[in-house]
């Protein structure tokens, strides 16, 4: 057996490195640096080393190739295609990823579940209903084994969910609870990879979970389960399972307490799709987004409601994250803005505190923005609309957890913290949309006229906005305040 060769893994960045270091070379963390044993040849799985270069894949010219060789599969929950991209690519990885307790089991068996009823579905009417005319499910030994154009996700075949983590009973309790039975969907309870390989190529699925990616491992390897190397490697072959049988393969990840992948940034370079969970398991809502998709746009989010029954699709965000104050109206610090997420508006409530603190020590905490976003807000504020924070702790905080990263927000938490330290609410009912300069300018923000659709739709009556040079939209009752500078928003206070 060769000898194996000791190198060090980054694992936040992934990058491989020969010798220890403190801190590592290419991303400037400390302590990131963890032994890797790469594996030799005979260490590689039996699929891989079966290759055949005879079988080899042949170079095409694009216009050979035929698209319709990678439809998509709608997986029945609206809100998850729409994280896709429009539904399940065959032959796709895609890493879910989130804390611990967030609902991604929950989700993916519910995934499970509509693929296998469709399925079901499908086959019963001999192919029909959008899924592609039936495919006979490929022997495991005429397997191809260098990365071919996949074939269509077939109408009959199961839907593996292979649970590392919990034992098959645990995994049938939980589908109980959920109300989720079909003969369709398999269970396997496995923690080695290549015997879950194995069982793929038995059982022929079309679409494979794996919960969790970091449970299981591969014997082969001289390292503990869970460690980079076993993580690396088993993302490895399963990635490469995706790609030589056209099997989607679904892996989930657990997230770090600094809301990273635990395990090297390199599985999200392996795989296609990096969906997250977001927003925290105390608030009933879930907000899923999807940060790399090579088969669609980025910054698409789905939402979902925890219920007793699993996770319910939430296809009309609405008011859900607007609150309503009754007739004493919202205090001061408040205001509802809108927000693009991906292809839809999402309308959120800023709120900001400002409190007195001790000279030097101010504290400026946010969340579900970016705090120096917000450090850059409260400069102009204090520089263009001479507003002295120097002295106030200031909170700024987006309600029901959701993250939004545009700038189309700015002038939102600008007036929330002004409102906050004047301690003079804003009107029931406002939106205030536009991205700051530096200047103390009020700029255009894209999709303005949706957002304000939007908010018209849900009963806002008044709106501060970037001017709009005479292209203002028809909007029903909501009046609009059209504004060019900070100065000129603040007169609303
Ligand atoms: P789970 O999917 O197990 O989380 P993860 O796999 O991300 O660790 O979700 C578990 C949480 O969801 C748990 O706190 C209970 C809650 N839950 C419900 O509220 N309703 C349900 O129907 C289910 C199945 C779970
Ligand atoms: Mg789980």
């Amino acid at each position: 057996m060769a000898k194996n060769r000791t190198q060090f893994l980054c694992n936040h960045c992934g990058s491989v490195h020969p010798k220890w270091m403190g801190k590592c070379p290419d991303c400037g963390t400390w302590d990131a640096l963890e032994e890797y044993k790469a594996p030799t040849p005979d260490a590689r799985s039996k699929a891989v080393q079966t290759g055949d270069i005879a079988q080899a894949a042949e170079p095409l010219a694009l216009g050979q190739i035929d698209e319709a060789d990678a439809p998509r599969q709608s997986t029945g929950i609206g809100e998850f295609d729409r994280i896709l991209g429009g539904g399940l690519v065959p032959g796709s990885a895609i890493l879910i990823g989130g804390e611990p307790g967030i609902g991604k089991s929950t989700l993916l068996l519910q995934v499970a579940h509509e693929l296998a009823v469709r399925r079901e579905g499908a086959s019963g009417r001999g192919g029909e209903g959008g899924t592609k005319k039936a495919v006979k499910a490929p022997d495991s030994s005429s397997l191809p084994l260098a990365p071919s154009p996949p074939r269509p996700l077939s109408s009959d075949s199961p839907v593996l969910y292979v649970t590392s983590e919990e034992s098959a009973r645990q995994t049938k309790l939980r589908a109980s609870r959920l109300g989720v039975e079909s003969p369709g969907l398999l269970v396997l309870a496995e923690t080695n990879v290549e015997r879950i390989i194995n069982q793929v190529h038995k059982t022929k699925p079309s679409v494979v979970v794996v919960d969790s990616i970091q449970m299981i491992y591969k014997p082969g390897l001289p390292a503990a389960p869970g460690s980079v190397t076993q993580l690396r490697d088993c993302c490895m072959d399963l990635v490469y399972l995706a790609k030589t049988t056209g099997i989607a393969v679904m892996l989930v990840g657990h997230i770090t307490k600094a809301g990273t992948l635990a395990g090297p940034k390199i599985i999200e370079h392996i795989v296609d799709t990096v969906v997250y969970f977001e927003g925290d398991r105390f608030h009933s809502h879930r907000i899923v987004r999807c940060v790399k998709n090579r088969f669609g746009s980025t910054h698409e989010v789905g939402l979902f409601e925890m219920t007793g029954e699993g996770l319910r699709e939430v296809a009309d965000p609405g008011n859900l994250f607007v609150e309503h104050y009754g007739p004493q109206g919202p205090p001061s610090g408040s205001i509802i803005t809108a927000a693009m997420q991906g292809s839809r508006v999402l309308l959120v409530e800023v709120q900001a505190l400002t409190a007195s603190s001790v000279i030097g020590a101010a504290k400026r905490k946010t969340s579900g923005v970016s705090s120096d976003r917000v450090a850059m807000i409260m400069a102009v504020l204090e520089k263009r609309a001479e507003l002295r924070l120097a002295a106030d702790d200031v909170f700024v905080n987006i309600a029901g957890g959701v993250k939004v990263v545009e700038p189309g927000i700015d002038l939102a938490i600008a007036l929330a913290i002004a409102s906050a330290h004047m301690n003079r609410p804003l009107p029931a009912g406002t939106l205030a949309v536009g991205e700051l300069g530096l200047g103390g300018e009020i700029r255009s923000v894209p999709q303005l006229e949706l957002r304000l659709r939007e908010a018209s739709r849900l009963g806002l009556g008044h709106g501060i906005v970037p001017h709009m040079g005479g292209h203002v939209p028809k909007l029903g009752g909501m009046a609009l305040h059209e504004v060019r500078r900070l100065s000129q928003a603040m007169a609303d206070l």
